[in-house]
């Protein structure tokens, strides 16, 4: 059964619960985020390849996954989602089993208006919802969704390769 939670409207911004057929879009999501510094490195085929990357929507949506798709005039925007990932196949932000990992992307045409924001503040209301004490993420330190993480409460816990891993407690 698909999770609805904290849907809301938001200046012509709908907020929903993401769902199995938003698949295609958290690809598209999915590599905006591992292209964040606008460099080509993945594409689908890549990402679909790749281990590590797919990690976060391989057989999506599984029974605790939960996620939030913004649309803006009918299209989608942006999406945020979180997986519980495990020690054994961790994603790159990886703190424990019980915490589950953010990802976060926004299509370049609306970028600026507040909907990381949006998408960010629901999916936090969703895993407090399903009663979880953390989220986690991980994020390069020049990325300026850095700046959003810490606005929303994300503090640095570590770091892996170059990247920060950042927790919320919730
Ligand atoms: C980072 C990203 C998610 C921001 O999405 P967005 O919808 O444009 O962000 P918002 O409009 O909600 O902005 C929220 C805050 O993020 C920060 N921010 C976002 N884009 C920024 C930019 N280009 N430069 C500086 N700060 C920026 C600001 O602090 C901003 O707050 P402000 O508007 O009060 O200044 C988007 O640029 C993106 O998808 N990038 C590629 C994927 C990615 O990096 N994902 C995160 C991986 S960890």
């Amino acid at each position: 059964m698909e999770r609805v939670i904290g849907v809301r409207e938001d200046g012509g911004m709908h907020l929903r619960a993401a769902a199995a057929a938003d698949l295609p879009f958290l690809i598209e999501m999915l590599l905006e985020a591992c292209n964040w510094d606008g460099t080509p490195w993945y594409d689908e085929a890549k990402a679909r390849g790749d281990d590590h990357a797919w990690r976060y929507l391989d057989g999506w949506p599984r029974a605790s996954d939960f996620g939030v798709v913004a649309e803006v005039d009918g299209s989608p925007a942006g999406a945020a989602w979180a997986r519980c990932l495990t020690a054994e196949r961790p994603g790159y932000g990886y703190v424990a089993d019980d915490v589950p990992e953010l990802t976060l992307g926004v299509s370049p045409a609306f970028r600026r208006r507040g909907v990381a924001r949006g998408v960010l503040t629901e999916v936090i209301a969703q895993a407090r919802a399903a009663s979880y004490g953390q989220l986690s993420l991980s994020v390069d330190p020049d990325n300026p969704a850095r700046k959003l993480y810490e606005s929303l409460g994300f503090r640095k816990v570590g770091v892996v390769g170059t990247s920060d891993t950042m927790v919320l407690e919730l």
